[in-house]
């Protein structure tokens, strides 16, 4: 079966992250997200870090310049036949059709946008107790502080809470998302790529559905 081209699309908290952990298996894809992206640069201090670091913090979205070029340079890098999984990218219409461009120029297609649906207020309970693995980025929620020095479930790393996970940071990338993000939906809509899968629930239920949108009744 060819290896697919997905998007994960959902608000901050959707699930998007720990879908994706779950699929780049089971798919055998490459995981792109551009927030781990950027996360890796502010924790190396790079130049572009230092560039992103109030944007990402503030829980505002990084520059369309800032963002697109990182991006697409690990998507047209992979080798032409294999698939991948985006997570957090596109998040403007610029975006979207930088990624179409790119894509169309080196004769690759989009096979599927999946929708995580997810309200509002299960986003921000998910995210004022989710801790990050420092080692592999796997989330983990935590409903007592106390839990995180257990370490990560996947691979005994140390687990940290995102400075943007802050009640203040977490109502702004909600209202960034509705404002910017959402209207990114109805490109895809358009275009026939999108589906939409709800995101309340046991993780491993929602993993067996997005298996069903993609056609892959695992
Ligand atoms: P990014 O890292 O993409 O953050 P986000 O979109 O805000 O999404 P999250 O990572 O917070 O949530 P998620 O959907 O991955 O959920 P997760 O699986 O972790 O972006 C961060 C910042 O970078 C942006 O604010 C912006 O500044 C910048 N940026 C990134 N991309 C950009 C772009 N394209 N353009 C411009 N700027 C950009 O799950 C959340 C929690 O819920 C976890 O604790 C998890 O364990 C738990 N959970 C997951 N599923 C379930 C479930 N079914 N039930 C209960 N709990 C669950
Ligand atoms: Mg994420």
């Amino acid at each position: 079966m060819k290896s697919p081209r997905i998007i994960l699309f959902g608000p901050p908290g959707a699930g998007k992250g720990t879908q994706a952990q779950l699929l780049k298996e089971q798919l055998g894809v490459h995981h792109i997200s551009s927030g781990d992206l950027f996360r890796f640069h502010l924790r190396e201090g790079t130049l572009l870090g230092q560039r992103v670091n109030y944007y990402v913090n503030a829980g505002l979205l990084v520059p369309d310049e800032l963002t697109i070029d990182i991006v697409l340079d690990k998507v047209l890098d992979l080798p032409l036949e294999d698939g991948f999984l985006l997570d957090g990218f596109p998040r403007t219409e610029e975006q979207a059709l930088a990624l179409e461009k790119a894509l169309g120029e080196k004769s690759r297609e989009l096979d599927q946008v999946i929708f995580i649906d997810v309200p509002e207020d299960e986003l921000v309970l998910r995210l004022g107790g989710r801790y990050i693995c420092r080692e592999c980025q796997a989330p983990h929620t935590v409903s007592e502080p106390s839990q995180a020095a257990a370490g990560c479930q996947q691979c005994g790393g140390e687990l940290y809470q995102r400075e943007d996970d802050s009640p203040e940071s977490v109502a702004k990338r909600i209202n960034v998302y509705q404002d910017q993000t959402l209207p990114v939906l109805d490109f895809y809509r358009q275009r026939g790529l999108l589906t939409g899968v709800p995101g309340v629930g046991a993780v491993d239920s929602i993993n067996r559905l997005m298996l069903q949108a993609l056609g892959r009744d695992g």
